[in-house]
């Protein structure tokens, strides 16, 4: 049975689909993977033809017919608002994550994703990873704080705003640039940990 990872955050432009890519593209190395794009915008689906390691597959079809059987990992990338899809995304998923930025509004505006996870009980199965941090930024105690209410896990590993980021989904990835692929590598272990 293939392990289903579900990236959300009705948030825009927090880095779902970046990380989604680059995730699926690490673990693609060693596993059959495939890309769900629930995002009818669609930003992955339009890279379809230029990814060869995995499959990225447009999704608006039925729930009950993803294709589980033919893959290892099935990564599902979602759009930047609270669709009706999402609570049965929720519980079916084996690990949530959800990219936030680490600013103040940004943390305020987690809290409809993780009271919607919390709704399904599965606080336990998540995991918030910040993306985006600027250089020599430490995550400061009122940040921490904001997610202290919901009993989520925060990631170890945090992503640093890179333009290797920027450019990975173009590029396969981040191996030219040997902090953006640590990073990477990192998280990858992080969520395969969590699988396990
Ligand atoms: N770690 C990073 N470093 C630098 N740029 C990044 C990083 N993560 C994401 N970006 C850039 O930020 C922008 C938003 O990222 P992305 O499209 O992955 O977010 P999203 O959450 O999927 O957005 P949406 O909700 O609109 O689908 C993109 O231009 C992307 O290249
Ligand atoms: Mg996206």
């Amino acid at each position: 049975m293939a392990k289903i990872i579900l990236i959300t955050h009705q948030k825009g432009g927090v880095g779902k689909s970046t990380l989604t890519f680059n995730l699926a593209q690490n673990i693609a190395s060693s596993a059959k993977v495939a890309v769900l794009d629930f995002d009818l915008q669609g930003s992955l689906s339009q890279l379809k033809e230029l990814v060869s390691d995995f499959e990225i597959i447009p999704y608006q079809g039925k729930l009950e017919s993803i294709p589980e059987l033919v893959y290892d990992f099935i990564f599902i990338d979602t759009p930047p608002y609270l669709s009706n899809h999402l609570p049965k995304l929720i519980a079916m998923a084996d690990l949530i994550i959800v990219p936030t930025k680490a600013g103040i509004l940004d943390l305020l505006a987690i809290k409809s994703t993780l009271s919607l996870i919390e709704q399904e009980q599965r606080t336990g199965d998540t995991i918030v990873v910040f993306n985006m941090i600027k250089p020599n930024t430490t995550l400061t105690l009122d940040i921490l704080i904001g997610l202290a209410e919901y009993d989520v896990k925060i990631a170890n590993t945090h992503i640093s705003d890179l333009v290797a980021f920027t450019r990975s989904v173009l590029l396969k990835g981040v191996t030219n640039d040997k902090n953006a692929q640590k990073q990477i590598d990192n998280l990858t272990t992080e969520v395969l940990t969590k699988l396990l």
